[in-house]
């Protein structure tokens, strides 16, 4: 009840506007007794995925919070996990504004942002400032101005500094808003961008006494050959998990709707289907071998249970909880 009021005049404002002022207000009531405005109490569902024993299968996708600013609030709505980030090794703004559009009708989302962020570093103080004990995965990503042949120290640098606050880490190659990002999905620079980062976890693990999982999120404009080819990088360096989907480029299902032909990546209700086609290729390539994280228009129970039929373990949402809020976690909890 009160989200459909806030949302009634956040969808009034600018979209980028409401997404400030929500993260601050969020920032500021989250683990407060202001928190009855959103805190729900969900039934534990536990499932255990990558080691890790969620409370239940939903989980903030990355992207919402980026610099880790409200995740005490996220965690009392019910969430089981929380994405933050995508971060960077330094600040930056990302691209200009406008760079982020609703398509209401579609119930769908179209970004540009780019990655703004405020820097590891603050990422990483806002984590350790964290009251709850919620499960936090940290998304990394290269800056815009390192070449993407040197892509692999951005990553590098970002999962030294995360690795001791994080419960498991996502190696975004897959967002469509940083240029060339989405050419590490392939041949033989996956395999080395993937071979370099298990390197370094395996030190990492040794040094802080701690394994934290590694799980890497591709696009869902992939060809069946290249989501065969991804399994395999996957596969050969012993990935974690796997996240699919992030945004689409694919504009088929909003044609004709206003803002359609804005550059960027399209979410929501508009990539459920492509992104659950691509959990069920990934999964008949991994099997139970590694497991599958599914995101991609999640707006129902039905929906969640759509991407678990096609092999995921968890889900993740963000569009859908711009459209319903956090009674979409409540539905999903209890409903599956
Ligand atoms: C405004 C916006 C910003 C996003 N930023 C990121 C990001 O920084 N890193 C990332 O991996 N995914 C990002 N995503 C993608 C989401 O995490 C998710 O993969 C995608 O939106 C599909 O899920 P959905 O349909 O539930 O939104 C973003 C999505 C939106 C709508």
């Amino acid at each position: 009840m009160f989200y459909k009021i806030a949302q009634k005049i956040m969808f009034q404002m600018d979209p980028e506007l409401a997404h400030e002022f929500s993260i601050k207000s969020l920032g500021l009531t989250g683990k407060t007794p202001l928190n009855i405005f959103y805190k729900q109490t969900l039934p534990k569902k536990p499932v255990e995925v990558m080691g890790i024993t969620f409370p239940n299968i939903v989980g903030l996708a990355a992207g919402l919070d980026k610099n880790g600013e409200c995740i005490d609030a996220f965690a009392d709505m019910g969430f089981g996990h929380v994405e933050v980030g995508t971060v960077t090794p330094k600040a930056q703004p990302g691209n200009d504004k406008p760079r982020l559009f609703r398509l209401k009708p579609a119930k769908g989302i179209i970004n540009r942002m780019g990655f703004n962020n405020n820097g590891v570093d603050a990422l990483v103080a806002n984590i350790k400032a964290v009251k709850s004990d919620v499960i936090i995965g940290v998304n990394i990503g290269k800056n815009k101005d390192t070449p993407v042949e040197n892509g692999k120290d951005d990553y590098l640098i970002c999962m030294d500094k995360v690795y001791d606050v994080a419960s498991y880490i996502t190696v975004n190659i897959s967002s469509p808003n940083t240029p060339g990002l989405r050419s590490l999905q392939y041949g033989e620079l996956l395999d080395e961008l993937l071979s370099s980062l298990k390197q370094k976890q395996l030190e990492l693990a040794e040094k802080y006494g701690k394994y934290v999982p590694l799980a890497l999120k591709i696009a869902p404009d992939l060809s069946d050959e290249e989501i065969e080819s991804i399994a395999g990088s996957i596969l050969r360096n012993k990935m974690d998990c796997a996240i699919a989907t992030n945004t689409t480029l694919d504009r088929e299902a909003v044609a004709g709707l206003e803002h359609c032909d804005e550059a960027g990546g399209l979410s929501g209700l508009p990539v459920r289907d492509k992104s659950t086609e691509v959990v069920a290729k990934l999964y008949s390539h991994l099997k139970d071998q590694v497991p599958i994280i599914g995101v991609g228009g999640i707006n129902s129970a039905e929906d969640a249970q759509q991407k678990l039929d096609a092999g995921a373990k968890l889900v993740q949402v963000y569009s859908g909880f711009i459209y319903n809020g956090p009674e979409l976690i409540k539905e999903i909890v209890n409903k599956i």
